[in-house]
């Protein structure tokens, strides 16, 4: 049997670009090179995307030695183009640099989790790892996915959706509105962000003009909720139609949330697998998660992250992230390890997962003769 030949795709203009690195170092080492050929595809700050040897080494030292690469949205060349450009630009030769079967992209937040990416390898017809269009940006819009969530029945705080315009224009008017969500404290944070950059605790109305002008500095858009007073429970998910909820597990943040230095600064946020809850709660977390999977039409995987209300036991879903960080220490795999698949079956999982998403897909016909017109042929 030939070797799947993955394209595995990290870095990108996120400002998760570093924990992309980390994750994909993971998904490298820990890739069956008895069944996978791989081909790393880099993808710098600026939106550059490069192939060759060590591509992972060079967007770390931001070395040179790798080659310019693209991938044309016309569909079935399945594979990645190098090209030169040297000279007069009417001059630059294509050339196939590498055929791809699958393509695994674990690029985290803008342009890689929230559906733009996934629309080029669609119309590339390229088959690839995770979430489609669809649920990539539902699940990164925070505002959309609650609205979608409540739709549903699906718990969430209450919360209330903002435009910066407002904010700059309006600031009382929207004050009024924040308060008529909930009583302090609120959240404030981007509609389309993630790492929590953005996130703010207020506690009071001072704290909330604060809060919605820092949040509006990364969106147009800008969710106000009601803070809970919160255990934080995530659990991983993983399937395509019948998606499979894992053992849940608890955040145990180093500071009052779980804001960005307290993800990548201090280093000293805990992860308890499994989360110390009742059967009950278990249950109602994983039904909960494979819903919210649902709902969203998610395929491949996702983590679903709870706020667990320590005053009322009462269960909120907070978010689903399409494409979850992926280190070894990382709650997505670390739960499924958890629950009986490791890691490296998982990444087995996931691409096999991506190949059936993508035979689904090329099922449907795309274009439509009737049966009156049939009958004149
Ligand atoms: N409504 C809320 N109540 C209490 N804490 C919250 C609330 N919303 C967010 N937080 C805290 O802020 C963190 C980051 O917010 P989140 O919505 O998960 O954004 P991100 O996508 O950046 O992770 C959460 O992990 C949690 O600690
Ligand atoms: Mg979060």
């Amino acid at each position: 049997m030939p070797k799947v030949r993955v394209g595995v795709m990290f870095g990108g203009r996120s400002g998760e670009h570093e924990v992309s690195l980390m994750s994909a170092a993971s998904i490298l080492s820990r890739l069956d090179r008895g069944k996978y050929d791989i081909v790393e595809i880099g993808i710098t700050h600026q939106g550059q995307w490069i192939v060759g040897e060590g591509v992972l080494a060079a967007l770390k030292q931001r070395a040179s030695g790798v080659r310019r690469a693209l991938l044309f949205p016309e569909p079935g060349s399945r594979g990645l183009w190098g090209y030169e450009a040297a000279g007069d630009p009417k001059d630059i030769v294509l050339h196939l640099a590498d055929r791809i079967d699958i393509l695994f992209p674990i690029l985290h937040g803008t342009f890689g989790e929230d559906g733009t990416l996934q629309g080029l390898l669609e119309l590339a017809e390229m088959p690839y790892v995770g979430a489609g269009v669809l649920a990539s940006s539902v699940g990164m819009d925070k505002g959309l996915f609650k609205d979608l969530m409540r739709a549903y029945s699906i718990p969430v705080p209450e919360y209330a959706l903002v435009l910066r315009r407002d904010i700059e224009r309006d600031m009382q008017g929207v004050v009024r509105k924040a308060e008529a969500v909930a009583p302090y404290p609120l959240f404030t944070k981007p509609a389309n962000l993630g790492s929590s950059v953005g996130v703010s605790r207020c506690a009071n109305r001072s704290d909330l003009s604060e809060g919605l002008l820092d949040a509006a500095r990364y969106d147009r858009r800008v969710l106000i909720e009601r803070g809970i007073n919160a255990r934080e429970i995530e659990v991983s998910v993983l399937g395509n139609d019948d998606p499979r909820a894992s053992l849940p597990g608890e955040v145990i943040p180093s500071r009052e949330f779980y804001s960005y230095e307290s993800k990548y600064i201090d280093d000293s946020s805990r992860l308890i697998i499994p989360a110390p809850l009742t059967p009950e709660k278990t249950r109602e977390a994983q039904d909960l998660a494979v819903r919210v999977c649902k709902a969203i039409d998610c395929a491949g995987m996702a983590r679903v992250d709870f706020l667990l209300d320590r005053d009322s036991q009462a269960l909120w879903v907070n978010e689903a992230n399409t494409l979850p960080g992926f280190t070894q220490i990382s709650m997505y795999p670390k739960l499924w390890e958890a629950t009986g698949i490791p890691y490296p079956q998982l990444l087995d999982k996931l691409i096999e997962l991506g190949f059936q998403r993508h035979a689904e897909n090329v099922r449907n016909e795309r274009s439509y003769e009737s049966a009156s017109s049939a009958a004149k042929h």
